[in-house]
């Protein structure tokens, strides 16, 4: 699939931008002919995702802003300072186990940053705004798979609520502006992998929460023993279903979503669309399909299950596919195999 090049030169921000969606979305934004203004706090994201997006796209001029989206001063400042026609807001705290045990540093860090881009988007008029949610806003839904008509459930964390929080501040938002502000919430299932290239990557700090992170940690070594969490839950193999999206066919999703918006292609001022393959795949055959796909061996036990997992979602994609034109092209073997090449090359081998 190819993505269409974009026709006038656009400009879009990317807040965290360095971070691993942040930055996979940045390659494919330029690849597509879109300049692109990058800025992060550094929080939970390494420089060299930065210097990984520049080799990838050959270039070296990408601006790159430091700065704290919590900063109303900071955020107006950089809408002042480029001709903005977009912002993908990434900028956010995503760890759900510590949203629980610190939900005031959640729900301070992800709601004022959103509010600050949207303040000074809406003081500069014109621009469109692309906000990452995330398939967390449907909880566990009563029948799978979830069509962005499916009704959102109370969120199981704070980190859950602010996406959910988010999702109507913006819609509020754009609904006041009569037609200034225009946004799209992508509802992102499970990203995985890096880019083909092994330049950019995940990069968890300490101990990952997440599945892949932590099945690449354990192959290469650094982890002694992958605990999957639960083989008592009513799917055929006991462990949880989940729809593990390819991360560079995600970051591609918000080049279709960005592209919709600056060429005045959306149907409404505020549009939602899952972003997912459409494939369920359980615990148990995501470990084994890396597995063979890598030749390597990934030591696993079953543990109790893990408090907030549901047990079975994933998407129904076809308003992205039919109405965006979008859709996810790789194989969960393609993206394993990705992934565990940028492990590999974060270990040096
Ligand atoms: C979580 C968040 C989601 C967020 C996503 C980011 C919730 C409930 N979930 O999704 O909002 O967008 O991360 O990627 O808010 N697992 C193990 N062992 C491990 C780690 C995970 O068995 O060491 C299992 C989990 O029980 C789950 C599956 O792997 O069944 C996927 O887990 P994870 O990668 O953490 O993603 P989600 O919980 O689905």
């Amino acid at each position: 699939m190819t993505v269409i090049p974009v026709k006038m030169k656009k400009t879009v921000l990317v807040s965290g931008g360095v971070g691993f969606i942040g930055s996979h979305v940045t390659v494919e934004l330029i690849e597509a002919g879109y300049d692109v203004v990058v800025a992060d706090n550094f929080s939970n994201c390494d420089r060299t995702c930065y210097e990984g997006v520049k080799k990838i796209t050959g270039r070296e001029d990408i601006p790159l802003v430091e700065m704290d989206f919590c900063d109303l001063a900071a955020v107006r400042k950089i809408f002042a300072d480029y001709p903005i026609d977009a912002v993908i807001h990434f900028a956010a705290f995503k760890a759900v186990g510590e949203s629980v045990a610190k939900p005031l540093m959640y729900y301070r860090n992800n709601l004022t940053s959103f509010l600050n881009v949207l303040e000074a988007a809406q003081e500069k008029g014109g621009v469109n705004v692309l906000f990452s949610s995330s398939a967390t806003v449907y909880g566990e839904p009563d029948a799978v798979p979830v069509t962005e008509n499916t009704p959102r459930k109370p969120a199981t964390s704070p980190y859950g609520n602010t996406k959910t929080m988010c999702e109507d501040i913006l819609r509020d938002t754009v609904k006041a502006s009569g037609g200034a502000l225009k946004g799209i919430l992508l509802r992102y299932f499970n990203p995985i992998g890096a880019h083909p290239s092994a330049l950019i990557g995940e990069l968890p700090r300490g101990v990952p929460n997440n599945l892949v992170p932590y099945i690449t940690q354990t192959a290469v070594g650094k982890r002694e023993c992958l605990s999957i969490f639960g083989n008592d839950y009513p799917t055929e193999d006991g462990t949880c279903l989940r729809d593990y999206i390819d991360i560079v066919d995600l970051a591609k999703a918000h080049v279709f979503a960005v592209t919709r918006m600056v060429e005045g292609k959306m149907k409404q001022d505020c549009e939602v669309f899952n972003i997912g393959t459409g494939r369920p795949v359980s615990v148990l055959e995501l470990v084994n399909a890396f597995e063979k796909v890598n030749g390597v061996k990934v030591p696993h036990k079953f543990a109790p299950r893990r408090a907030g997992d549901v047990t079975a979602i994933w998407a129904d994609p076809t308003l992205a596919n039919e109405e965006m034109g979008w859709k996810a092209t790789r194989s969960v073997e393609e993206t394993l195999a990705a992934a565990w090449a940028w492990e590999k090359h974060l270990a040096g081998k």
